[in-house]
C-alpha cells in the first residue's frame, strides 16, 4: 500500500467562521457534537478564539479572530464562514513535511512543537487548493483534552449517531481539476478512485465534473470539482464566486443509523435540500427492496442509491451560512463504496431551485 506521508486519519477539521460561540452552539444542539475544549482570552490567547467540538471519530475546530488583523479576519472578509484546515495525524510530522514538500506540495508552518502541561505534538502545515491548508499532526506525549493550547470543557451535546468524516470535497476553477487531483496523487499517494463527467452529473445547468481521489484503505477521501460548461452558470461557479475562490463544498459525515440521525437532525432544525415526491414513486423500481422502511425513507426526504457492492444512503444539508457555500451530506453505507451517482439528476434538481431563488442561476 502506497502511504509516502504515513497518513493516519482526519485529525480534525478546522472552520474559520464570525462568531465561534455561536457556532459551537449550532454544532451542539443541531448535530449533537459535545464541547471537549477551548482557548482565547482567558487561556492567553489574545488574537483568536476556537472551540473544539467532537462526536465520536469526528472533531470539529471552530475559530473566530478577535482582532482586525488576525489572518483569520482576512479569511472571513474574502470567504465568509469557511473551512480554512483539513488537519491530518501522521506517524511523523517533520518526515511528512519535508516528503510533502519534496514533492511538490507548496509549505505553509514548518515542524515546530505544539507544547502545555499535558505534553507535546508536532505540526507543520502545507497549502492545498485556494487558501486550505492541509495541517500535519503527529502525537509526542501529549495526553490533554485536545490540542496543546486547549483547556478542558465539559458541555454535553446529545450524540446524534455521527460517527466521523467520510469525504471532504473540494471545488475547484475551471480547468484545475486535474490539478488538484494529481496533487493528491503525487503529494499523498492518492488514486483516482472515480470519475464523473458532465454526461454523468449534467442537468440542464448546473454542471460539474469530478474526480475522487482515495488512499489506498478508502478511510481518507477527497474528491476534487469543477465547474462544467453548462446553458447557465454551474452550482461549483455560483460557489466559487461566493466563496471568493476554491474550498471546501461539503463534508460528508458517515453515520450508523441514517434514519436516526438524520429525523434528530431535522428536530434539531438542521435544513435538508429535498427531492421531489416523485423520487419516491420510482425508487423501488430502481433500488430493490431495502431494510429500512420506505415510509420512513420518503418521510425524512433520504436519497437511496446502488452499485454492485451494495447501498447507500444519503441527505445533503443546505449551505451552513448566509453565502451560499458550505454544506453537509450524512451517509450511511451498506456496502457501497459510491457517492450516490443515480441521485445526481434529482438532487442537482433541487440544488438549482434553491440557486434560483438566490438569483444566481
Ligand atoms: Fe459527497
Amino acid at each position: 500500500m502506497e502511504n509516502p506521508l504515513k497518513l493516519k486519519r482526519v485529525h480534525h477539521v478546522e472552520f474559520l467562521v464570525g462568531n465561534a460561540k455561536q457556532a459551537a452552539f449550532y454544532y451542539r444542539n443541531g448535530f449533537g457534537f459535545s464541547q471537549v475544549a477551548y482557548k482565547g482570552l482567558e487561556t492567553g490567547v489574545r488574537n483568536q478564539t476556537s472551540y473544539a467540538l467532537t462526536q465520536n471519530k469526528t472533531n470539529f475546530v471552530l475559530t473566530s479572530p478577535l482582532q482586525p488583523n488576525d489572518f483569520a479576519a482576512e479569511h472571513l472578509k474574502k470567504h465568509g464562514d469557511g473551512i480554512r484546515d483539513i488537519a491530518l495525524e501522521v506517524a511523523d510530522a517533520d518526515f511528512a513535511f519535508t516528503e510533502a514538500v519534496r514533492r511538490g506540495a507548496k509549505p505553509c508552518v514548518e515542524p515546530h512543537d505544539m507544547t502545555d502541561e499535558h505534553g507535546t505534538v508536532r505540526h507543520a502545515a502545507i497549502h492545498t487548493y485556494g487558501d486550505t491548508i492541509h495541517s500535519l499532526i503527529s502525537y509526542k506525549d501529549y495526553k490533554g483534552p485536545f490540542l496543546p493550547g486547549f483547556v478542558a470543557q465539559d458541555v454535553k451535546g446529545k450524540d446524534t449517531g455521527i460517527l466521523r468524516v467520510d469525504h471532504m470535497v473540494g471545488n475547484v476553477e475551471l480547468g484545475k481539476m486535474n490539478h488538484w487531483a494529481d496533487f493528491y496523487s503525487s503529494v499523498f499517494g492518492f488514486h483516482r478512485y472515480i470519475t464523473f463527467d458532465d454526461k454523468d452529473i449534467s442537468t440542464e445547468y448546473s454542471a460539474l465534473m469530478s474526480i475522487v481521489m482515495s488512499d489506498d484503505s478508502y478511510s481518507v477521501k477527497f474528491p476534487i470539482n469543477e465547474p462544467a460548461p453548462a446553458r447557465r452558470k454551474s452550482q461549483i461557479d455560483e460557489y466559487l464566486e461566493a466563496y471568493g475562490g476554491p474550498g471546501v463544498q461539503h463534508v460528508a459525515l458517515q453515520v450508523k443509523d441514517v434514519l436516526y440521525t438524520v429525523d434528530r437532525l431535522q428536530q434539531n432544525g438542521v435544513e435538508f435540500l429535498r427531492v421531489p415526491d416523485s423520487y419516491y414513486d420510482l425508487l423501488t423500481d430502481r433500488i430493490g427492496e431495502l431494510e429500512e422502511p420506505m415510509e420512513e425513507i420518503r418521510r425524512l426526504g433520504i436519497l437511496v442509491d446502488k452499485d454492485q457492492e451494495g447501498y447507500l444512503l444519503q441527505i445533503f444539508s443546505k449551505p451552513v451560512q448566509d453565502r451560499p457555500t458550505v454544506f453537509f451530506e450524512i451517509i450511511q453505507r451498506k456496502g457501497s463504496r459510491g457517492f450516490g451517482k443515480g441521485n445526481f439528476k434529482a438532487l442537482f434538481e433541487a440544488l438549482e431551485l434553491e440557486q434560483a431563488r438566490r438569483g444566481n442561476l
